[in-house]
């Protein structure tokens, strides 16, 4: 099972994650949490030139993003996936979709075909919104941001409506958790959430 999670910068689905990681292990699954940018060796450094090395011109970072999850997938996701663990990831292709396809102006549908043919299609079981409004988010960062989180308001506004956009086109893919409650009733809601998709998982286990 493939479960990613989406949202601005400063929504808290990092905090999220690792809660949600926390039960699903006390329920006895395996569980590998994992990150874009940044969720294998060459991914680190893809990272760090994406967030920390200066200026990079939107086409090179969309390239960039796509190719730290080519790695990402081939040498985790789908290793992981093989052998029936869940995964939880934190960032996936709709944040390329929601960053450098609307944010950056790129085309959504020049992301979207990018990153299916760096993931060879790979597409999540469960995609969770940590929805928070821009301005809660922007300052829940405080002042220490890197490259993409010192862009402007509307740059963040554009990102917030387009993962609204795209939750709303795909409903049964996607479920909106409003990330503004308390890190607890959040991860309630993450859990109540997941329900069905375990429920899939365990139809399959005991079919097998
Ligand atoms: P993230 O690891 O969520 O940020 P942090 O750990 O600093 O909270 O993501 C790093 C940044 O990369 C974030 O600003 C979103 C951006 N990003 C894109 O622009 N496109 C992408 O495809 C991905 C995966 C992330």
């Amino acid at each position: 099972m493939f479960i990613t999670f989406e949202g601005d910068d400063g929504t808290g689905k990092t905090t999220q994650i690792l809660r949600l990681a926390e039960s699903l292990r006390s329920a006895g699954y395996e569980v590998v949490t994992t990150q874009e940018p940044g969720g294998t060796a060459v991914g680190k450094q893809i990272r760090h030139v994406l967030l920390h090395s200066g200026d990079v011109s939107p086409k090179a970072e969309a390239l960039l993003y796509a190719a730290d999850r080519a790695h990402h997938v081939d040498t985790v996701v789908r290793p992981a996936l093989e052998r029936g663990a869940v995964v939880l990831a934190d960032r996936y292709i709709d944040s390329s979709i929601a960053y450098q396809g609307v944010a950056r102006a790129l085309g959504t549908d020049e992301i979207r075909s990018l990153s299916t043919w760096a993931t060879g299609g790979l597409l999540p079981d469960l995609t969770i919104l940590v929805d928070v409004p821009t301005s809660v988010s922007m300052a829940r960062l405080g002042q220490n941001h890197d490259r993409i989180e010192s862009t402007g308001f509307a740059f963040h506004a554009a990102v917030r409506q387009e993962f609204l956009a795209l939750a709303a086109a795909e409903p049964e893919r996607w479920v909106v958790i409003d990330g503004s409650k308390s890190v607890d009733d959040v991860a309630a809601a993450v859990r109540r959430s997941i329900a069905p998709v375990l429920a899939r998982l365990e139809e399959r286990k005991t079919g097998q």
